[in-house]
């Protein structure tokens, strides 16, 4: 899927639970949007207080609908200031810097699916449960929340399935046993997940006996302790640009590539969104990202050049 950068603006802003303000963006003189496929996410810009922020966000709306985009932003009180910003000062009419659409997390072909979402992880599922829905495929979907008030979109997977869908707020229903509900999946089941990090952990630890191409996780952070290690020096060539540059310890390859004009995108910068994947054409990647599968980081073809690292004296990477 290509990357594109769009100047769009906010169509409407409606409050879909507590706490969470799905935000309808569309092309200004009404054109088409790229296409997109369950699971994809765009990227927002927007600066707040001098500040400038870039937050990525599933798109939740229906991919046939190629005149308006939505996504749904939960307020984070002690988070960074982007869905505060989001919350209180996005306006119908407002224009926003959008990049995507970019998909890290797609739907492969499966005789049947799990998906468990966690709170706000509910918006990349929708469009996925949507197009399972509508092949007639067998689904499940098991939904976690702190309360029934604060669980976006609950009348729209209810209509997809009522029969096929287990709520679980936390103040009525207490937690569901993920744990069990995976060993209980068969071995064809392509599982998908997203949530908060508490029960993403869980879901790390049930998928050691499955394969892992059948789980799917989509992260929205970085794991505290995860994909980190020592940093030592080495070397990259940037292949097309005709660039070789040492890579310091204490600096990215991202950084150091931005330094001597070889153009890279990117975006989070913190091994989450998939703008900086880079083709590597030679050496070993040392993978510290939240994006790539297993399968992906032991096949070694592409790396997240904003914190991956090398386990290699040299790379050569296709940029
Ligand atoms: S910039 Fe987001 S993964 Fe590298």
């Amino acid at each position: 899927m290509s990357e594109r950068d769009l100047e769009l603006v906010v169509t409407g802003t409606d409050p879909v639970a507590k706490g969470i303000l799905r935000l309808t963006l569309a092309s200004r003189d009404g054109s088409e949007l790229p296409a997109w496929q369950p699971g994809a996410h765009i990227d927002l810009h927007f600066t707040s207080r001098g500040a400038e922020y870039v937050r990525q966000y599933s798109l939740c709306g229906s991919p046939a609908d190629r005149r308006q985009w939505q996504v749904a932003v939960l307020l984070v009180p002690e988070g960074r200031g982007g869905s505060a910003h989001i919350h209180e000062s996005c306006a119908v009419g407002d224009t926003v810097r959008v990049t995507g659409p970019r998909n890290n997390f797609p739907l492969e072909s499966a005789s049947e699916y799990l998906f468990i979402a966690g709170g706000i992880g509910i918006t990349p599922m929708l469009p996925m449960i949507a197009e399972v829905a509508a092949s007639g495929k067998n689904w499940r979907l098991v939904y976690c929340g702190r309360s029934v008030d604060s669980m976006a979109f609950l009348d729209d997977v209810l209509a997809l399935g009522a029969d096929r869908v287990s709520l679980h707020a936390r103040d009525t229903h207490g937690r569901a046993d993920l744990t069990a509900l995976i060993a209980q999946t068969g071995p064809d089941t392509a599982i998908y997940c997203c949530g908060p990090e508490s029960m993403l952990r869980t879901i790390d630890e049930s998928r050691q006996a499955r394969p892992s191409e059948r789980v799917h996780v989509e992260r929205f952070a970085r794991r505290e302790g995860e994909n980190e290690g020592t940093a030592t020096e080495f070397e990259v060539e940037f292949a097309r640009s005709g660039v070789a540059v040492t890579v310091p310890a204490d600096r990215s390859i991202l950084e150091m590539a931005e330094e001597s004009g070889v153009d890279i995108d990117s975006s989070c910068q913190e091994g989450i969104c998939g703008s900086c994947e880079t083709a590597v054409l030679s050496g070993t990647p040392d993978h510290r990202d939240e994006v790539l599968s297993e399968a992906e980081r032991e096949a070694g073809k592409t790396m997240m050049v904003c914190v991956s690292r090398s386990c290699s004296a040299r790379l050569i990477l296709d940029a």
